[in-house]
């Protein structure tokens, strides 16, 4: 009876408006809907049962993969810094993500595709507010939904549902704490301490030399010509291993050296003596969120950021005349030692790179 009213409905849809002017000389016949097929579960009430069951395993199944996944996050720290550790932790924790969403989303299609009513009916779009009775008849709707679904009244798959669905976020959070370094220092891996400290200091200390990135060929003063730019890292990075934390430290310490003429440089007072016969050390590390900033614009001496285009003055303390950036890149102050190597004076006076809360 309800498949005849919406044929009928569909039939007066295709009737073509009058004045127009577009012919619809054939119109496209209202197919209908399919003869409805029964499944077994609306048919073998053991057949029901057992989707039933199949669906709340998938959802247990899903909670132990997320369990698995906070398991595999304690039971495989990555702290060590070794690669075995830190494959196995992205091995197992994946495993375990990946078991939770997949056995969560099968079991939700199998609920819908052999549990949930599967009535065929189609939907006529109607004006954005529909009328009181419409509201109600909704409101009716999503009672009989509840009902037809089973949702209030299946308390295994429901309640299997919710503590799967709840659980499935648990991974993603714990995943945050990975974000932070571990308090406390650590005197077998300096990269590991007090966080903010971490983000107020990098390696640079008094004498220590400039050296190209990556060889780690410290720079004499005469190597660098007027106009070019070096990639610069300390020279004592080269001897971090990756477990010491190499890659942590380049991340902060990296620098980009330049050579203009002197009295092109706009000085400050207090900075007179923060660079050599022209030659300047900025920070590579952008402050807007930190991408390197790695375009020299040779001729108007400009430092770009390729990723949201922040532009910085090298000839005026690297001040920001362009983009999202708020700051300007930090200045290393650096100096020639005996033998004519840059050295640099001491670490940065400010922490390199984006703010962060306790900057100040
Ligand atoms: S990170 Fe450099 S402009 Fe955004």
């Amino acid at each position: 009876m309800a498949h005849d009213d919406d044929s009928q409905a569909l039939d007066r849809a295709y009737q073509p408006s009058p004045g127009l002017g577009v012919a619809v000389s054939d119109p496209v016949q209202n197919p209908g809907l399919p003869p409805h097929r029964e499944r077994m579960t609306d048919k073998d009430p053991r057949a029901e049962k057992n989707a039933a069951r199949t669906v709340y395993s998938l959802f247990y199944l899903s909670l132990a993969g997320s369990i698995w996944a906070v398991a595999a996050y304690m039971l495989f720290p990555i702290e060590s810094g070794a690669l075995i550790d830190i494959r196995n932790n992205n091995l197992f924790i994946g495993l375990g993500i990946a078991l939770a969403l997949l056995a969560l989303g099968i079991g939700a299609i199998h609920w819908s595709k052999a549990l949930m009513s599967d009535k065929e009916f189609i939907e006529y779009r109607h004006p954005t507010r529909g009328k009181d009775s419409t509201r109600e008849a909704a409101i009716a709707a999503f009672a009989a939904a509840n009902e037809e679904s089973g949702f209030g009244r299946r308390s295994m798959i429901r309640n299997s549902l919710i503590a799967a669905v709840v659980a499935s976020i648990i991974p993603g959070v714990t995943l945050f704490r990975g974000l932070a370094p571990h308090s406390g220092a650590n005197p077998e891996h300096p990269h590991v301490g007090d966080p903010v400290a971490l983000l107020k200091h990098t390696m640079w200390d008094k004498g220590m030399r400039l050296a190209r990135d990556p060889d780690g060929t410290p720079i004499r003063a005469a190597d660098v010509t007027l106009g070019s730019a070096f990639h610069v890292i300390p020279e004592e990075l080269a001897e971090l291993s990756h477990h010491d934390g190499y890659l942590e430290e380049k991340a902060k310490a990296i620098v980009l050296l330049m050579r203009l003429r002197p009295e092109q440089l706009i000085e400050a007072d207090d900075r007179k003596d923060w660079s050599y016969d022209g030659i300047v050390a900025y920070s590579k590390v952008c402050t807007h969120v930190g991408c390197p900033v790695a375009l020299y614009e040779q001729q108007t001496h400009h430092l770009l950021c390729p990723c949201h285009q922040s532009q910085f003055d090298v000839t005026d303390h690297a001040k920001v005349i362009f983009g999202p950036a708020a700051r300007p890149l930090p200045q290393l102050p650096i100096m020639v030692d005996d033998e004519g190597y840059l050295v640099a004076r001491s670490d940065f006076k400010e922490p390199v790179g984006p703010s962060f809360w306790e900057r100040h």
